[in-house]
């Protein structure tokens, strides 16, 4: 059923390492060999020996209209007609700051990149700018790109600096990043009371899709959000995934959290890469040419980009967009919370808007250690009994997952078939 997919697996481990360009397409968490991507339309994909699969992986994010949607398609050819990269500003990056600008209240200005790592990187660069100050907090279990000082788990012993979770990347370099446990606010008020006027800046995920799907409590984000501005220093929401995904203001509009400045990528590429980071007025103007905080890209705001981006979020950010979405996902995740019931397998589900977290246990976590409790096993049998079955999950039982404007009532029907006999068989396994 893979034999295409496994020779294509075998050829590319000769040349590209581990076979794969991002080590979570390599399987390595579900085992197993990778299925090859020949091709997307709508909801679904077939894979190189043919075999079609709903998607709920919407390459981690971006695809919320479904794949090779005909409008945002036809957009991006006219434009890429009239030239590919001019690295000279285009009126398209002006119409996209502005659809950001107004649909993000807390971003007055808005820069953009190529992908969510510089985003995240960029803006870090910009709050120790701005600050003068050089700690940053971040949260475990959370991930925002690959950047070196980000590459980091928590120290022994409370409030101890991390260390790097990557070869290559010198102890001196997390040295100043403090990681803390999501959702726990006397940790963060413990932390500020120690180190408060060092603290550059707090990063976290709105809404945590890295480690699979975690919300936050309210208590944990309004600490944040006080803590920042009491001491002065930098709220950074990473909504790379979450912006334009849990809802048109992102995962600050459903808090109801002003972060001072807001990381983006993912659904504003539509496809392609594009990432941005933007807010407070006062502190975008620390950045080069109109301050001493330095930033630049070749492709940066490139014309094709972002033309599938403006096509993909002109169309998130109509009217009624996120409650069809969010009943779409419901929908899925209720109904396979049902399945398992019926199977009688520990299993909980939780989402907002088009992004969803599966859990084999009876609850759905809260904190990261919650989330590592869960069993994992039992989510690698039924990923591959789903993925047999023409189901497409995330390869791995941390990675939230994402249902598109696309997924409609015969792809609901399919997913649910396919998991009743799914759970059945990781039951009996
Ligand atoms: C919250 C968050 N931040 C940053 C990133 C990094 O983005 P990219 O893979 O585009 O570099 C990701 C990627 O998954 C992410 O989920």
């Amino acid at each position: 059923m893979y034999e295409r997919s496994q020779q294509l697996f075998e050829a590319s481990l000769r040349v590209i390492p581990g076979g794969v360009n991002s080590p979570v397409r390599a399987f390595r968490a579900v085992g197993g060999t990778p299925v090859f991507i020949r091709e997307g339309k709508g909801a679904w994909l077939v894979d190189a020996d043919g075999n079609r699969y709903v998607d709920y992986v919407g390459s981690w994010g971006p695809m919320i209209l479904g794949h090779a949607h005909p409008e945002v398609l036809a957009d991006v050819v006219a434009v890429a007609a009239r030239g590919l990269s001019f690295g000279a500003p285009t009126e398209l990056e002006l119409e996209m700051a502005e659809l950001i600008t107004t649909s993000l209240p807390s971003v007055e200005q808005v820069r953009l990149v190529s992908s969510g790592t510089e985003a995240v990187m960029s803006a870090l660069r910009l709050a120790r700018g701005f600050t003068g100050r050089s700690l940053i907090v971040k949260f475990e279990g959370c991930y925002h790109g690959h950047s070196d000082f980000l590459l980091v788990k928590a120290g022994s012993g409370a409030l101890t600096f991390g260390n790097p979770t990557s070869a290559g990347v010198p102890a001196e370099l997390t040295s100043k990043t403090l990681v803390l446990d999501y959702n726990d606010p006397q940790q963060a008020e413990d932390a500020f009371r120690r180190f408060g006027p060092e603290i550059a800046a707090v990063v976290l995920e709105p809404v945590a899709g890295n480690m699979n799907f975690v919300r936050p409590s309210q208590a944990f984000v309004e600490t944040l959000r006080r803590l920042c501005t009491e001491h002065g220093s930098v709220l950074i929401f990473d909504e790379v995934m979450t912006g334009y995904r849990v809802g048109p203001r992102g995962a600050q509009g459903v808090l109801g959290i002003r972060p001072d400045l807001t990381t983006l990528g993912k659904v504003i590429g539509g496809g392609l890469p594009v990432g941005a980071f933007g807010g407070r007025r006062d502190i975008m103007a620390r950045l080069a040419p109109l301050g001493p905080v330095y930033q630049a890209g070749t492709l940066s705001g490139n014309p094709v980009a972002v033309t599938a981006g403006l096509a993909t979020l002109k169309r998130v950010l109509a009217p009624g967009f996120f409650d069809r979405l969010a009943a779409t996902t419901v929908a899925v995740t209720e109904g396979l919370v049902r399945e398992a019931r019926v199977a009688g397998v520990p299993f909980s589900a939780a989402s907002l808007g088009g992004m969803f977290g599966i859990f084999f246990r009876p609850s759905a976590p809260s904190t990261f250690a919650e989330v590592m409790a869960s069993d994992k096993e039992a989510f690698n049998r039924f990923f591959h009994a789903m993925l047999r079955r023409g189901v497409y999950l995330a390869p791995s039982a941390f990675e939230a997952g994402f249902v598109s404007a696309a997924h409609g009532p015969a792809e609901i029907e399919a997913t649910l078939a396919a998991a009743r006999e799914a759970f059945a068989e990781s039951r009996s396994a």
